[in-house]
């Protein structure tokens, strides 16, 4: 089987890799049922975590420490999160997402 290039997987989805396209976006195009909301950064409901890929991905966005204050990439917004196309990504996401109750 030819090489496709890296991927990008949620749950039982997999889909090639779009490089410079955020994470949800190309989710949502290949029909991911992931929560989300604002589709900017502001909402926090389209939280996932990284479970393998997190160097593949653009640094955490400042916008994203609101939510994750400490975060090391392996939980992101995945409006934010950015493939790079370096390698192969897995993100999930939490069957009852949890609303951080944090003031903007
Ligand atoms: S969809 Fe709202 S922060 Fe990503």
């Amino acid at each position: 089987m030819a090489d496709t290039g890296p991927t990008l997987r949620f749950r039982d989805v997999c889909i090639p890799q779009k490089a410079g396209e955020d994470v949800l976006s190309q989710l949502l195009l290949a029909g991911a049922p992931i929560q989300y909301l604002c589709m900017g950064g502001t909402c926090g409901t389209c939280r996932v975590r990284v479970l393998r890929g997190q160097e593949h991905l653009n640094e955490v966005a400042p916008g994203e420490r609101h939510w994750f204050p400490d975060t090391t990439g392996e939980v992101r917004l995945a409006c934010q999160a950015i493939c790079k196309g370096t390698g192969d990504v897995v993100v999930e996401q939490s069957l009852k997402p949890t609303r951080q109750s944090k003031a903007v």
